[in-house]
């Protein structure tokens, strides 16, 4: 089955392209795949930032991201003789929610509001909130980018490594979320005060019993009064700014990959996402099967486990082999399969595939090696 190729050299070269967002399930390989693309942006002469979210340990060192700073540094060993650079940053959601804040409220009310539990509960744990403080963070890049030092723009190119939540709808709703808490009827129900306190008690409690039970928890409902009061003020800020990213995410400009690996759960979830990034007429230029298995070997399975059982009585280590190549097979011919279906299904989304490297990428070399196979070449 033939799918058009994504081709990830002519999204790079492309100036007008501003900003590639890598989607999909947990572990398939997204901040892999960030990583690579934008060590191979770098190369090719594009100046780029990478926005990583909880990158596995030694391959944030291997960034430079030693440190959790919530600022972009520059990557070292990059080779830079096109004209291109690479900085590199790890997302620090709650300390993103904090410069907001202090952002957008004078200091004593901002120290109010970080002071507040409800705030704390809200920053560090709220499903969405890294969700929603990435694209926060995407809008701010966004702007330095353009503003730039000296005249020049700082970077050409952002790309952006997405949450590992489960769910499409977070990255996409994050927004939606995050200002139907902090806004509408929601507040408007805290801060009813001619109701009297039991019964505002009954219907915080009632919240707390519904969408906001994680937050909340067993906090004292007057938390929530004071961090809404308190911080009232950039309530439209938060909005206007999320409405101002879901712009920046459906413009021309940007691009969305979908990653996925070549098994049922990963490629369903990829479908779901091109479907929703479909719908939301989100700009997607296809999708990254990572971890894909090759043989250049033609036996088959089948035949490799007869001559293994052949050799059982004398040669293990070749018989060993032999059990493994069918293994190998096997796992080819199951991938095929499911691609092969996920193709038939949507035969007009572009693919390219990334072979499964013998260990786990973590330094620079094997990053390029991912964009040269995430690219097509041999
Ligand atoms: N093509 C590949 N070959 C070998 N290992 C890979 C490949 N792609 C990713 N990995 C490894 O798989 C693990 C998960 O990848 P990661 O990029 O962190 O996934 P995600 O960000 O989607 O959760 C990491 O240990 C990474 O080094
Ligand atoms: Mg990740």
């Amino acid at each position: 089955m033939s799918v058009p190729f994504l081709d990830v050299d002519a999204i790079i070269a492309d100036p007008e392209t501003t900003i590639v967002i890598c989607c999909g399930s947990g572990g398939v390989g997204k901040t892999t795949t960030s990583a690579a693309l934008a060590v191979r942006a770098a190369e090719a002469g594009r100046r780029v930032v990478v926005l990583t979210i909880d990158p596995a340990r030694r391959l944030a060192q291997s960034l430079g991201l030693g440190e959790l700073d919530n600022t972009p540094r520059p990557v070292e060993g990059v080779d830079t003789t096109r004209g291109g650079s690479l900085d590199a940053m790890m997302l620090d959601m709650k300390r993103t929610f904090d410069d907001v804040v202090e952002a957008h409220s004078t200091p004593d009310k901002a120290a109010a509001i970080l002071a507040n539990p409800f705030y704390q509960a809200l920053s560090t744990s709220f499903s969405g909130t890294q969700e929603y403080m990435a694209m926060e963070k995407l809008g701010q890049l966004h702007e330095e980018a353009l503003t730039g030092v000296e005249g020049h723009p700082r970077w050409d190119l952002i790309v952006v490594d997405t949450t590992p939540a489960r769910s499409a709808l977070y990255f996409l709703d994050a927004p939606d979320h995050l200002s139907s808490l902090l806004d509408g009827r929601f507040l408007r129900l805290l801060l009813a005060p001619t109701r009297g306190p039991l019964r505002l008690m009954s219907v915080g409690f009632n919240l707390v019993s519904s969408a906001m039970n994680k937050v909340l928890g067993s906090q004292v409902i007057t938390d929530v009064q004071t961090f809404v009061r308190a911080c009232e003020a950039i309530f439209g800020g938060f909005r206007a700014r999320a409405g101002v990213t879901f712009e920046l995410l459906s413009s021309r400009h940007t691009t969305f990959l979908v990653v996925a690996t070549a098994q049922k759960d990963a490629l369903r979830e990829a479908s779901y996402f091109v479907d929703r990034l479909t719908e939301e007429g989100m700009p997607l230029s296809g999708v990254v099967v990572n971890r894909v298995h090759s043989s250049p070997l033609t036996v088959s399975a089948e035949r490799a486990l007869s001559l293994a059982e052949d050799l059982a009585a004398s040669a293990s280590l070749e018989g060993e082999a032999l059990r493994r190549h069918a293994n190998l097979k096997r796992v080819i011919e199951t991938e095929t399969v499911l691609l092969d279906r996920f193709a038939s299904v949507r035969p007009d989304v572009a693919q390219a595939r990334i072979q499964s490297l013998p260990t786990d990428v973590t330094d620079l070399v094997s990053l390029r090696r991912v964009g040269s196979l995430l690219a097509g070449e041999a």
